[in-house]
């Protein structure tokens, strides 16, 4: 067994790189974006803004956006493209619904399947016309202008639903209001505040006032290093942890408050895991992580804790064989409506490994260490890049290789895990 040692500096983070990337394409000038995300989701969202008229230029991570104001986009001639990205699909909704011009919306196969009513019901309450498959998935079809604010009980902790009715919220006539039921990542309020926009939040209330409408009111835009993402470094979190004798540095990571409780889940269960160097800049905070090996003791994961850690959860759930009392996870169904349903994606492949796995509707116990070691197996990551690093991880500690099949899907969110992984095991 392997240990995992050295220093690391993971892809600007996607959930902002996305935002700053739909933003400056609505801003007045020149945005430079440093450490922008390698991700193949945020340059979806760059294809889509080029196509609706924002200058776009990409020079390795160093990305320069003109937007031509809150006015400023074109319909696109094609569809738009969205690949495998939610986030794209879900935010640009917001934005589209507040244009004078018709856009159709689309995605690959696995995004054709996730469900995109959570947006379609509020950008229709604020006035756009929306068509969607079945009344619920892409192609959506978006005749956007006039919208009027709304007061939005959100029925669901989705920052993306909340992103996509503060972005149109934008083109509103009004004050847009915006309540979630369970805190969210906020990376789209402190994205509108450092562009100018007039935002304000008070607890889990945001409000936003619509700018287009005022002929004056313009976005200004911004020079800005997207600080790493944390929910790419978990996996090697997860690895250094796992791994007798490692040592890992990671450095310039995002540390927003509302990004963090997979690490307080981290360190609930034993793990040494320490915060260095903590800065803030354009309202994101960012540090140095030093995480070292320790002993795992595993826990439950549920409640009011399930939408901050979401996209971490594939990673903890893989981990459970090798923890002291296993994994579980409740209250996640919407682990199901991801990529690829993570629920079953997990249980079958944790399975092919030899764990001992109780699928339920909304999450699964995963057994800990009494249960046996995991053996190497074939992985069938469903397309799903968190599912396929996730197991290259647990593949790690297991008796045998493993063989990822798809594993190239890992590019969605971080285009060189492999090559780190290989870099950092090797030492
Ligand atoms: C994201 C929000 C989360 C997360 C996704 C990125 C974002 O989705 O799972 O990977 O950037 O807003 P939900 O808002 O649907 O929970």
């Amino acid at each position: 067994m392997k240990a995992i040692s050295g220093g690391l500096e993971t892809p600007g983070d996607k959930s902002i790189s996305h935002r700053y990337g739909m933003l400056a394409a609505l801003a007045e000038g020149t945005s430079e974006l440093r450490h922008f995300a390698a991700a193949v989701d945020c340059h979806s969202t760059l294809d889509c803004m080029k196509s609706l008229g924002a200058d776009v230029k990409v020079d390795k991570e160093t990305v320069r956006i003109t937007g031509h104001g809150l006015r400023g986009l074109k319909a696109s001639r094609k569809a738009l493209d969205a690949g495998n990205s939610g986030t794209t699909m879900r935010l640009l909704s917001g934005i589209l619904a507040g244009q004078n011009f018709e856009s159709k919306l689309t995605g690959d196969e696995s995004l054709q399947k996730r469900p995109m009513k959570r947006i379609v019901a509020p950008l229709r309450q604020m006035g756009a016309q929306i068509s969607a498959r079945e009344d619920n998935f892409a192609p959506l079809e978006i005749r956007g202008g006039a919208l009027k604010a709304i007061d939005y009980q959100m029925p669901m902790a989705s920052a993306q639903v909340k992103s996509a009715v503060l972005l149109a919220g934008l083109f509103a006539e009004g004050e847009t209001v915006v309540t979630e039921p369970g805190r969210t990542r906020d990376h789209t309020e402190l994205a509108l505040a450092e562009f100018g926009a007039p935002i304000e939040k008070i607890k889990r209330t945001v409000k936003v006032r619509g700018v287009a409408q005022n002929s004056g009111a313009v976005l200004k835009p911004i020079s800005a290093d997207v600080p790493g993402d944390l929910s790419s470094a978990v996996f090697f979190i997860a690895a250094a942890s796992m791994l007798p004798d490692s040592s890992l540095l990671i450095h310039n990571v995002g540390l927003n408050p509302t990004r963090t409780a997979i690490l307080d889940v981290f360190m609930q269960m034993g793990a040494s895991i320490q915060m260095l160097s903590l800065k803030s800049e354009h309202g994101e905070v960012i540090g140095d992580l030093s995480v070292k090996s320790s002993d795992l003791r595993g826990g439950v994961i549920e409640g009011a804790q399930i939408p901050e850690v979401i996209d971490e959860l594939p990673m903890l759930a893989a981990l459970g064989p090798y923890t002291e009392e296993g994994i579980e996870i409740r209250d996640a169904a919407e682990l199901r409506v991801k990529e690829s349903d993570r629920i079953a994606a997990l249980a079958e492949n944790l399975r092919a490994m030899g764990a001992k796995v109780e699928e339920r509707p909304d999450g699964l116990r995963v057994a800990g260490r009494n249960a046996g070691k995991l053996k190497g197996a074939e992985i069938d990551s469903k397309g799903d890049h968190r599912i396929a690093m996730a197991f290259a991880i647990a593949g790690l500690a297991a008796t045998g290789p493993t063989t990822i099949r798809g594993a190239e899907c890992a590019g969605v969110s971080y285009p060189t895990f492999f090559e780190e992984l290989k870099r950092l095991a090797e030492r």
